[in-house]
């Protein structure tokens, strides 16, 4: 009986076999982003803190938003809160029943939020370079 057992059980985790569907990503990601943006919003605020008390502040602020990093910081801080809110758009639609809760539908939908988040992604980033 123990050998039967044995034989039966899983000798190891295949990782690179592990395949999330697209539904998965897309729920794991509107949690990231929504993190990202809570994050987010302590970094924005300091920055805005910095920028009001004075024009020498604001310069400071200007300056600090110039540098590479700190736009790269910015692009993807607004990348996460495109996908969140597309994603969110995507969630209530599927909750308040305007879009049929199928598989084939959630993953549409799932993929259309990719695209759309790419495309929004980089227009975000021409706009801030
Ligand atoms: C600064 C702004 C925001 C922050 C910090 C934020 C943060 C979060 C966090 C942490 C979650 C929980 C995710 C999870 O447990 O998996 C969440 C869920 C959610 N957010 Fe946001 N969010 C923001 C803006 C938005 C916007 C603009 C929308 C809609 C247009 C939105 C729609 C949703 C929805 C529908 C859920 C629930 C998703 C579910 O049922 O799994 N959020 N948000």
């Amino acid at each position: 009986m123990g050998k039967k057992l044995k034989k039966q059980r899983p000798v190891n985790l295949h990782l690179q076999n592990i395949r999330f569907p697209v539904t998965a990503i897309a729920s794991i990601l509107h949690r990231v982003s929504g993190i990202i943006m809570f994050v987010a919003i302590g970094i924005l605020l300091w920055v805005l803190g910095l920028s009001l008390p004075s024009p020498e502040g604001f310069l400071q602020a200007t300056a600090l938003i110039d540098s590479f990093i700190v736009k790269f910081i910015f692009w993807g801080i607004l990348t996460a809160l495109v996908y969140h809110t597309l994603g969110g758009i995507r969630h209530m639609l599927i909750d308040f029943g305007y879009l049929e809760e199928t598989l084939a539908m959630g993953k549409i939908t799932a993929n259309a939020t990719f695209l759309l988040t790419v495309v929004l992604s980089i227009l975000a980033g021409v706009l801030l370079w």
